[in-house]
């Protein structure tokens, strides 16, 4: 009955927004690590392509196909093995918009309220005095969501990603939590990994490179191009023959991202020397060129083969769908969507699907004081308040930690008592749901 019995090996899942062109930051944060990771013994692997989150940011088909084509193609030059990892693209899985439902179901609006993108453009609607939803569409609101389905269905122990995801794999756990606790434990809560000594990269005007900023460098960009590109990079003005700086240099950064100990050694001591900067883009270039030119060969080589990709991934949806098709089949089961003609479960006595909110409740008692408790979305007690004399009291305490949030608990701390067994961090999170708080980072 219980299917999380932990599968022997760790399962990592990631997915890349097939949005972009790949550049020489996503390779050395993301592509270059992930394909290490996949020859790990003792790990399985899951790579996919985010098509279906590409949709929301992204309303240009022609560029998604592109992207997709792009994306597949750089993995693959970068020594991803398809027949090590399951290599997929997320559209070609049917279960991942099935299961985006049934985590729907069990999701709080309050909590997808407060998901960063989703909030950012709300910020940017009200500073510009917008109408909060302006231009925000559901499936900006519903990310999240869909996010939950792609690790969930997979069981995934591990999700690396960047700083800027990590809300999005607590998500995933609260869902996983709620459903476990509605239906049974079905689903696996999945850890975020972080590659914490991975610098991000500066792009070419020291900025970190970002689509965003226009700062990039493609990460297969022809030869020439690259070697152009690389001499754009901002430096200082210092003649040949005076001595560089080393901290702040984007040009130095990114060299050491891709040298040897040595090798960076070497050119911190030539900045010490007064390279001239000219030779310096030129070392830069033949060494990047070098790392990234027979990889370059297999991807002009694959561009010019997509039907070969469009096998590679359909042959990945297999291998997926061997995984999701009977899970999924489970987790509908699971919450009742069932055959008919097979035994009538005896009367169910699992709980009510009722909406996942916190409560306050005020009531009085025989003392003649008044008292409120908050329970959480299954009615379970966090907080016990001692009485008050009058329901005002009651009623302002209550206000206070519905806008201040567990901020206000230390200077409330004579009035209020947390419920035996229960973490700080639960409260905290059920006061959540009543604030609109600042963005943490
Ligand atoms: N949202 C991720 C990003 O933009 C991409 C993504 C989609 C993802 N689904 C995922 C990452 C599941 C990890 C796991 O970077």
């Amino acid at each position: 009955m219980n299917s999380v019995t932990p599968a022997s090996p760790q399962r990592f899942l990631t997915g890349i927004t097939t949005t972009g062109t790949p550049h020489l930051g996503n390779f050395v944060g993301s592509i270059r690590p992930s394909v290490a990771a996949s020859r790990l013994p003792g790990v399985q692997s899951f790579y996919f392509l985010a098509d279906y989150h590409a949709l929301i940011k992204c309303g240009d088909p022609a560029r998604i196909q592109r992207s997709t084509l792009e994306i597949a193609a750089s993995w693959l030059a970068a020594g991803l093995d398809p027949e090590r990892v399951v290599f997929y693209r997320q559209s070609d899985v049917p279960e991942i918009p099935e299961l985006t439902w049934l985590l729907t179901c069990v999701t709080s609006k309050g909590v997808l309220n407060r998901a960063h993108a989703y909030k950012a453009s709300v910020d940017k609607n009200n500073a510009a005095g917008n109408d909060p939803d302006a231009d925000v569409t559901a499936g900006l609101f519903m990310y999240p969501v869909l996010m939950g389905a792609d690790i969930l269905l997979f069981k995934s122990h591990k999700v690396p990603v960047g700083r800027d995801q990590i809300q999005h794999i607590e998500m995933a756990r609260d869902m996983a939590q709620r459903f476990n606790h509605l239906y049974g434990e079905h689903l696996v809560l999945p850890e975020a990994v972080i590659e914490e000594s991975v610098a991000l990269l500066p792009g070419l005007d020291g900025r970190k490179m970002s689509k965003s900023y226009d700062n990039t460098i493609p990460l297969f960009a022809p030869r020439e191009q690259l070697r152009k590109l690389i001499g754009g990079i901002l430096t200082d003005s210092r003649a040949p023959g005076e001595a560089k700086d080393t901290e702040g240099s984007a040009l130095f950064q990114i060299y050491q991202a891709f040298a040897s100990e040595a090798e960076t050694a070497a050119l911190r001591q030539a900045y010490a020397d007064g390279i001239a900067w000219g030779d310096a883009k030129q070392t830069l270039f033949e060494r990047i060129d070098r790392e990234v030119a027979p990889m370059r060969e297999q991807y002009e080589a694959l561009m010019a083969n997509p039907a070969r990709i469009e096998e590679l991934l359909q042959a990945g949806a297999i291998k997926a769908r061997q995984v999701a098709t009977p899970f999924m089949a489970e987790l509908r089961r699971a919450v009742g969507l069932r055959n008919l003609a097979t035994s009538a479960a005896p009367a169910a006595k699992a709980k009510a699907v009722k909406m996942a909110a916190p409560t306050f409740k005020q009531y009085r008692e025989k003392d003649g004081q008044f008292y409120f408790k908050l329970l959480d979305a299954d009615a379970k007690l966090l907080l016990q308040s001692q009485g008050f004399e009058s329901p005002k009291e009651a009623a302002l305490t209550i206000k206070r930690l519905q806008t201040e949030g567990s901020a206000a608990l230390a200077a409330l701390h004579d009035k209020l008592a947390l419920a035996p067994g229960v973490d700080i961090g639960e409260v905290d999170a059920a006061l959540k749901l009543f604030t609109p708080t600042e963005t943490k980072t």
